[in-house]
């Protein structure tokens, strides 16, 4: 299949990185298209660890040409960081690509974001803090500043001064806190501008010639279907659609162009940050998989929130994303337990009413007063790490396999059992 957008199904953090490194070594083009550097994508192979968060996850293969779609926003200090830290390692970046419509973070984006933060208390979002909400809201509101306004000094200054006007008076006289200085500003974006003018490319048509090739194209999605800003946990989503729909926007390529659309989900579910989640366990249970899965943020380095599977939440990512197939990630991590939970209903009770939601609940209010409804299944008590065949796997997982693919109606194409790069079970053996 030519064309595949990898999205996560819950909230984040599922292991699409993983995922991405593991279809990439059959592929030509990796694509990011929404999202920043509030994602933290990891991969594990024989040269260590690697955490990215605006370089799509396909880089290390130096057959690989990495894009970043117009979609993204981008703060630039930390591209250039990622890229250095790369070269540091060993790895040229010259396969790397940047769309030049892709919007810029910019130094007051990150300061209104830790001021509406501030300002919301108890109310906050849980953000980041990287600046993703402003520079998206800048983008809407075509007060933005592009990639390719950094080709153009004289462009840059006219943009910054008018966009800086606006934002210094609204971080002084409105939330109290100092704003940026002009100059300073410049300097830094003028320096950004020569050392990433080379990668800046038009990346829309950079995807259609390889499609035209016959390439295999991988579109990498950030955050999860329930972070998305349209179907998510609203207001506690992030400012994108991680939805495989937006890869069509993000990166600039028609609908009739994708082929397959895989969904990464956890063999449990994470959140960070606030907001509803129904499975949540406190608790030793919870300290399980915040140990077992070294559940912490990639990027804030904050704890996650741990709970069982969500099928309700998986049946709605399958439903948003026309999943055609499922990569289940991290089943090793429910090893050791004597049973496991899986949630396949909500139910509601409020003012009289009792309802059973077996889909997700169209209105945020029943969400946050749902009580998920369990089937248990028996745990197994094996390391699975070593298993690289269906058969190697304890029939309890398999059992556990069988019933998410029964629930979601689509078929596993992947299982992972360790972080690193062969801890993965193939079930087509493709
Ligand atoms: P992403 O944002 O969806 O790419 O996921 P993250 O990289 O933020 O978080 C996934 C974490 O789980 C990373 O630390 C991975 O190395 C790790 N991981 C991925 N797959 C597996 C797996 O199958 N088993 C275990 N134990 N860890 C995994
Ligand atoms: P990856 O790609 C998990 C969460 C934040 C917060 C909300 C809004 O690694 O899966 P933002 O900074 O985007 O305005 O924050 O979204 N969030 C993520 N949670 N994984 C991510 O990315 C996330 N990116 C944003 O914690 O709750
Ligand atoms: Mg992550």
């Amino acid at each position: 299949m030519p064309a595949t957008v990898v999205v996560g199904t819950q909230w984040g953090d599922e292991g699409k990185g993983r995922v991405i490194d593991n279809l990439a070594e059959k592929s030509q083009m990796v694509v990011r298209f929404q999202g920043g550097n509030n994602a933290g994508h990891t991969i594990v192979n024989e040269a260590g660890e690697f955490k990215f968060h605006l370089i799509p996850s396909g880089i290390l293969y130096p057959h690989v040409t990495a894009v970043i779609g117009n979609g993204v926003v981008i703060d630039p200090r930390v591209l250039c960081q990622e890229i250095d830290a790369l070269r540091g390692r060993g790895y040229s970046c010259d396969n790397l690509r940047l769309s030049s419509n892709a919007h810029l973070i910019m130094p007051y984006h990150i300061l209104l974001d830790a001021a509406y933060e501030t300002q919301l208390g108890k109310r906050k979002i849980g953000t980041t803090r990287r600046g993703i909400g402003p520079a998206y809201t800048d983008k809407a509101a075509r007060l933005g500043i592009r990639v390719q306004d950094l080709a153009d000094k004289k462009i840059l200054r006219q943009k910054l001064d008018t966009a800086i006007g606006v934002k210094n008076d609204l971080l002084e006289k409105v939330y109290n806190s100092p704003g940026v200085d002009p100059f300073e500003v410049m300097e830094q974006y003028a320096a950004y501008a020569d050392k990433l003018g080379p990668y800046i490319a038009d990346t829309s048509l950079l995807i259609d010639k390889a499609l035209k090739r016959g390439e295999k194209v991988l579109f990498e999605g950030a955050q999860g279907t329930m972070l998305d800003i349209d179907h998510g946990t609203y207001p506690f989503v992030t400012s994108s659609n991680p939805i495989a729909g937006s890869a069509c926007v993000g990166a600039g390529v028609g609908p009739t162009a994708i082929n397959e659309v895989i969904g990464v989900c956890k063999a449990y579910t994470t959140r960070v940050g606030e907001g509803p989640f129904p499975t949540e366990l406190e608790g030793a249970l919870g300290d399980h998989f915040v140990n077992k899965g070294i559940e912490f943020g990639t990027t804030t380095g904050r704890k996650r929130r741990c709970g069982w599977l969500d099928l309700v939440v998986l049946k709605y990512a399958v439903r948003l994303n026309g999943l055609t197939g499922l990569a289940i990630t991290k089943l090793d991590v429910l090893s050791g337990l004597d049973q496991i939970n899986v949630c396949s209903m909500y139910e509601y009770d409020q003012d009289g009413n009792h309802i059973n939601f077996t889909d997700f609940p169209p209105h945020q209010s029943q969400f946050y007063h749902c009580r998920p409804v369990y089937q248990t299944l028996p745990g197994w008590k094996e390391d699975i790490t070593g298993a690289r065949m269906l058969s190697d796997l304890p029939v309890e997982a398999r059992d556990y396999l069988d019933l998410i693919v029964e629930e979601a109606g689509v078929p596993v194409k992947i299982v992972s059992v360790g972080p690193g790069r062969d801890e993965v079970v193939e079930p087509d053996g493709n």
